[in-house]
């Protein structure tokens, strides 16, 4: 049996649960017809999701392109460097890579940037603040959610104060949807963000920084990143952290501007109260939907009768899995307290993904949201919603989850 999938539907992508709840009652695995013409296997369940994550059956190679290729160009040639970044690799060349990004992922040197990430935050909020006295409606997406993840990640890959303008405005570009900017727009940011991180790498491998990218640039180390390897990172590093960490934050926000009584008992517990409600935020409303495709290298049996083929696409949907009643208790509810210390009964959801791949910014998105969200609720104790929450658009599609515009006003 095979469901059909619009991923662009827009009460699909505002209420996607009771698709995936469908599914995930006809087995470990289902075929599902997309829109695009193609097809693909979801994986629905928690057990299931983690078995497949960590089976190396299922490849993130991706798949050799069938049809004609795609105009060559600076713009395309700029989007085939990205392709080749860790996420698309398998075991050695995986680990070799993973290994060496890592260095700059440590505990240490994360936490070691908590007291940036709070100017970085003073200063967005400074604007949004300013912007929302008077009683004019913000919006806690464009005006909060976004430019904080990029700040960071600006931060991470060094990039001067004096760029990061171009380079919030390229992102922005680079993530719009197709026909909402004038036509050649989001291929020039393309180029632009290209030729930028090029310079960048160059600089670095001259001057390495204090910042950690300057880390991975080093040279010496035979086993070192090549340039091209590098800009991949780059790259990564940017649609990694940025649209995953945003989509947090919005979330986050906009639960507890809907439940003002998990964010009073936030701001009474402090550090735990604030814990809770970034894991439950990333369970309940999980900021990658599904992960990156997987393909069957062969035939996998996935038990309750169900084989996926080899050379079939796979997506493990995260946030699917993040709702499965057999391991989360009224899992359409949100609820804090599931993660609260000594509640002790929630198994760990699976929003930064399991196995070998899993999320190598974990930490820094745990921390960025740890310090921003009672910010905001500090400096802005009397947000109200300017928009039915149900109402509010989602991104469409079914890799990232979360709304495209949360707008606010002070009472
Ligand atoms: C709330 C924010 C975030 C979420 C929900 C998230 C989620 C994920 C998930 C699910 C994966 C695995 C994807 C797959 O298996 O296909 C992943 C991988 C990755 N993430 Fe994150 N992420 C977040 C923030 C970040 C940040 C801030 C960074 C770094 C700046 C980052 C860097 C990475 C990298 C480098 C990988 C690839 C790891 C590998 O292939 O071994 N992420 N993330």
């Amino acid at each position: 049996m095979t469901t059909a999938l619009d991923p662009a539907d827009e009460a699909f992508a505002r209420d996607p649960y009771p698709f995936y709840a469908a599914l995930r009652d006809r087995g470990p695995a289902a075929r599902v017809a997309l829109s695009n013409g193609t097809s693909a296997w979801l994986v629905t369940g928690y057990r299931q999701a983690r078995a497949v994550l960590a089976d190396p059956r299922f490849s993130n190679v991706p798949a050799p392109r069938s049809g004609p290729r795609r105009a060559d160009g600076p713009a395309a040639g700029a989007r085939a460097v990205l392709e080749q970044h860790m996420l698309n690799t398998d075991g050695a060349e995986h680990r070799r890579l993973r290994r060496l990004a890592s260095v700059a992922f440590t505990p240490r040197r994360v936490d070691a940037l908590t007291e940036r990430i709070a100017g970085l935050t003073d200063t967005v909020l400074a604007e949004l603040t300013a912007r929302a006295d008077g009683g004019a409606v913000v919006d806690l997406v464009d005006d909060f959610a976004f430019p904080l993840p990029v700040l960071v990640i600006s931060e991470i890959l060094g990039v001067p104060e004096r760029d990061r303008l171009d380079l919030r405005t390229w992102t922005y570009r680079v993530g719009s949807p197709a026909g909402a900017l004038a036509p050649g727009e989001i291929d020039l940011a393309w180029r632009n963000l290209h030729r930028y991180f090029a310079r960048l790498i160059a600089d670095k491998r001259r001057h390495p920084g204090e910042d950690l990218f300057s880390l991975l640039a080093r040279d010496g180390d035979a086993e070192a990143l090549d340039d091209t390897e590098l800009l991949a990172m780059a790259f990564l590093l940017l649609f990694a952290g940025y649209e995953t960490t945003m989509n947090l934050l919005a979330s986050a926000a906009l639960q507890l501007l809907g439940h003002p009584g998990e964010l009073r008992a936030a701001q009474r517990d402090g550090d735990p109260g604030w814990a809770a409600v970034i894991e439950e935020t990333l369970r309940h409303a999980s900021p990658l939907e599904g992960t990156t495709w997987r393909c069957a290298s062969e035939t996998v049996d996935l038990g309750a009768g169900t084989a996926v083929p080899a050379g079939a696409s796979v997506l493990v949907v995260l946030a699917a899995a993040n709702r499965d009643p057999d391991v989360f208790t009224d899992p359409d509810a949100f609820r804090p307290g599931r993660y609260a210390p000594g509640s002790g009964r929630a198994l760990p959801h699976l929003a930064f993904g399991h196995g070998p791949h899993v999320c190598l910014g974990a930490r820094l998105a745990r921390l960025e949201a740890m310090v921003a969200l009672p910010r905001l609720f500090d400096a802005l104790p009397d947000l109200r919603p300017a928009a039915d929450p149900g109402t509010l658009p989602y991104r469409p599609g079914l890799l990232v989850r979360g709304p495209r515009t949360v707008p606010v006003r002070r009472a």
